[in-house]
């Protein structure tokens, strides 16, 4: 190659670089663009779930006030129902003293009425309760729940001498938890096992734990007993709601309501599965300690 050639060659190459160092100028400019781009983006998408958050906040907060004026509304009316239901009770007792011979029909609608006025009086005390237990904050210690569950079987066992009922109790855990509260979640449970197994020959209660979850505890009593249908299984937890008649068996139907406000203030879930005639179980879960 003559000298002149080659410096044509080096021009034609110092052009080319050239047009390389522009469009990588070029490109630069337009990452740099899209960078800040991206900046204000993500800067925007972080107000946006600050908003967001505010919000939800604001929403919740709203949502809880209302629950507590509801949850106050609902206190402030059981109680006050109670004075009123005490002078029907009185005053009926009262004009039936005074009458001095009164005749089966009028024996039987005095006993019906005490009876609707005792049924309805102890309805509003369960309200009352219920509402109580609302408020209450969970003082929440260590459980031995081993301990616990064998004191509330001991305390049924007046009730229950007569009956043939098999326990089968395998070994529970330890769990955070408001010692009275989990106490009357069991009472509820195995009051609701020693009642509606009432008709069996010899009744089954399990009550134990299973230990597969790593994120919670859960727990179980199963029962042999009248069972329920599925199809109502959403109402068992609602208050005054029972799946059985008082003919068969009595109750009120506040029960499992408390059993499912204390699981929600210790962050747990409660669900039942049943049979009729074959038995119901109910499975609670707690987070672990
Ligand atoms: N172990 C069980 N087997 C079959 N049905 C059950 C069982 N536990 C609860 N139920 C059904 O769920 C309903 C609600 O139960 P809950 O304990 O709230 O009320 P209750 O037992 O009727 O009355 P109480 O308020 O006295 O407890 C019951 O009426 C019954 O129909
Ligand atoms: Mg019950």
């Amino acid at each position: 190659m003559t000298p002149k050639n080659e410096i044509e060659k080096l021009k034609a190459d110092c052009l080319e670089l050239e047009e390389q160092v522009k469009l990588l100028v070029i490109t630069e400019l337009r990452l740099r663009r899209t960078q800040a781009e991206l900046i204000q983006s993500k800067e925007q998408i972080e107000d946006y779930s600050k908003t967001l958050e505010q919000k939800v906040e604001e929403r919740t907060n709203r949502l809880n006030e209302a629950v507590k004026d509801l949850e106050a509304f609902a206190y402030g009316i059981s109680h006050d129902l109670r004075a009123p239901i005490r002078h029907i009770d009185g005053f009926v007792k009262l004009m039936y003293s005074k009458i001095p011979q009164p005749d089966k029909s009028i024996t039987d609608y005095y006993n019906k009425i005490t009876a609707s006025v005792n049924r309805m009086s102890v309805m509003i005390d369960s309200l009352l309760s219920f509402s109580r237990l609302g408020r209450r904050e969970p003082a929440i210690k260590s459980i031995d729940l081993n301990s616990l569950v064998r004191e509330v079987i001991d305390d049924f066992k007046p009730d229950i001498e007569k009956r043939k009922i098999k326990w089968i109790i395998t070994p529970l855990p330890e769990i955070l938890g408001d010692y009275h509260l989990i106490k009357a979640v069991y009472e509820n449970l195995i009051a609701n096992a020693i009642k509606y197994t009432s008709n069996k020959e010899e009744a089954v209660i399990e009550i134990g734990s299973d230990v597969n979850s790593k994120s919670v505890v859960e727990l179980y009593v199963k029962d042999n007993g009248a069972g329920f249908d599925m199809a109502y299984s959403d109402k068992l937890f609602g208050v005054f709601q029972r799946l059985h008649s008082a003919d068969h068996f009595e109750g009120i139907g506040i029960g499992l309501a408390n059993v499912k406000q204390i699981i929600a203030k210790h962050k747990g879930s409660i669900r039942a599965e049943g049979k009729v005639n074959e038995g119901a179980a109910f499975y609670m879960t707690f987070p672990k300690k």
